[in-house]
């Protein structure tokens, strides 16, 4: 069968993009694939992490998974830093993977900004670990939001070479998952920028734990311009702030975009915007409520993660195994 690997960072609140544009997925993936759900934490330190928050936003994830409807029977759900496997392949991957490469990367530049020479080691080579996450496993395909496509290309590019460079066909080329209605979800205060556990605005994003006072107050304060909503896809394309909110609600609905445009066109944003405010309530709020009730139970969350991380460990250790006989390391 198949092999399904992907994962989410503990780096701050799960949001609506996450959701649409990966978890969902998830859970919609389970009975055709082998399932690895990773809780990604050495790439959250990548940014400096409050260590005493870093263990709550890693079961706040957790939760998330389960709550979307991640079966943890079914599929493995792990935290990265309790398989070693993921760092030690990363290191391999650090001398195949080419400078060049790395410097093409447009999710380091956006996360290094301006100040390039004083961001972290760990986020300039961040690809070359998320390849490692992959290929630990085999995996054969990738459910992630669009922003994540660039490093599944360098991921491709790392086992081609690796395969080529040790003369072997060993790792598998990788395929993307991207699909669905909101593969690049949009904040809500700017239609050109994506929504982010991290942006410092909360009025950005919809939090997967708001209530539903503030998921309403959020829509209704989302960003628009003063035109109703527009009668063809093509005149939708040019307003990002009206594009992103049909978005969300044909993805929220399982609709596709042109018969969301089709209930709403030619209407004001008020309207639609409560339309979209009561589904988003009735879609996100028992995922929310659910994660509440998860959080409260540590323990139970806690044992979830150890038992994927043995059956984790389990797969990941004979590639591992191989991957150092490829490259010729000594094993006395
Ligand atoms: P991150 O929060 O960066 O760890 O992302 C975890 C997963 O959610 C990845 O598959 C991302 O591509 C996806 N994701 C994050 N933000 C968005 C967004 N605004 N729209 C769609 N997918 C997203
Ligand atoms: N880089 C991904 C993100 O920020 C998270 C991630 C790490 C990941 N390793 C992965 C996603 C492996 C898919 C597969 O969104």
């Amino acid at each position: 069968m198949n092999r399904i690997f992907s994962g989410v960072q503990p780096s701050g609140a799960m949001q609506l993009g996450n959701y649409l544009g990966a978890i969902r997925n998830f859970v919609r993936l389970q009975d055709d694939y082998d399932c690895i759900y990773c809780v990604v934490d050495l790439h959250a330190i990548t940014l400096w992490q409050d260590p005493k928050l870093l263990a709550e936003q890693t079961r706040h994830v957790t939760a998330s998974y389960l709550a979307a409807g991640v079966d943890p029977k079914q599929s493995i759900i792990f935290n990265q830093s309790a398989v070693a496997g993921h760092a030690q392949l990363a290191w391999i991957f650090n001398c195949v993977a080419r400078i060049g490469w790395l410097n093409r990367m447009t999710q380091f530049k956006e996360k290094a900004g301006k100040h390039r020479e004083n961001a972290s080691v760990g986020l300039y080579v961040y690809p070359d670990l998320m390849a490692a996450d992959i290929l630990l496993y085999k995996a054969t395909h990738v459910p992630v939001g669009e922003d994540q496509k660039q490093h599944l290309e360098l991921t491709r590019d790392i086992a081609q070479k690796f395969n080529h460079d040790y003369g072997v066909e060993y790792f598998p080329i990788t395929e993307p998952l991207i699909f669905g209605e909101a593969t690049r979800v949009m904040s809500l205060r700017d239609g050109t920028k994506k929504m982010s556990k991290s942006d410092p605005s909360d009025y950005s994003r919809i939090n997967l734990t708001d209530d539903a006072d503030a998921i309403a107050l959020k829509i209704r304060k989302a960003r628009t311009d003063p035109h109703p909503l527009p009668e063809t896809i093509e005149d939708l394309e040019k307003r990002p702030e009206a594009n992103n909110l049909v978005g969300i609600y044909a993805a929220l609905a399982d609709i596709s975009r042109p018969e969301a445009l089709a209930k709403v066109a030619g209407t004001q944003f008020a309207g639609f915007k409560q339309e979209l405010a009561d589904l988003a309530v009735e879609k996100v709020g028992p995922i929310g409520a659910e994660m509440q009730r998860l959080t409260a139970d540590p323990g139970h969350v806690d044992a979830i993660l150890k038992e994927g991380a043995e059956r984790a460990a389990a797969i990941a250790e004979p590639i591992l195994k191989d991957v150092m006989e490829i490259v010729g390391f000594l094993r006395p």
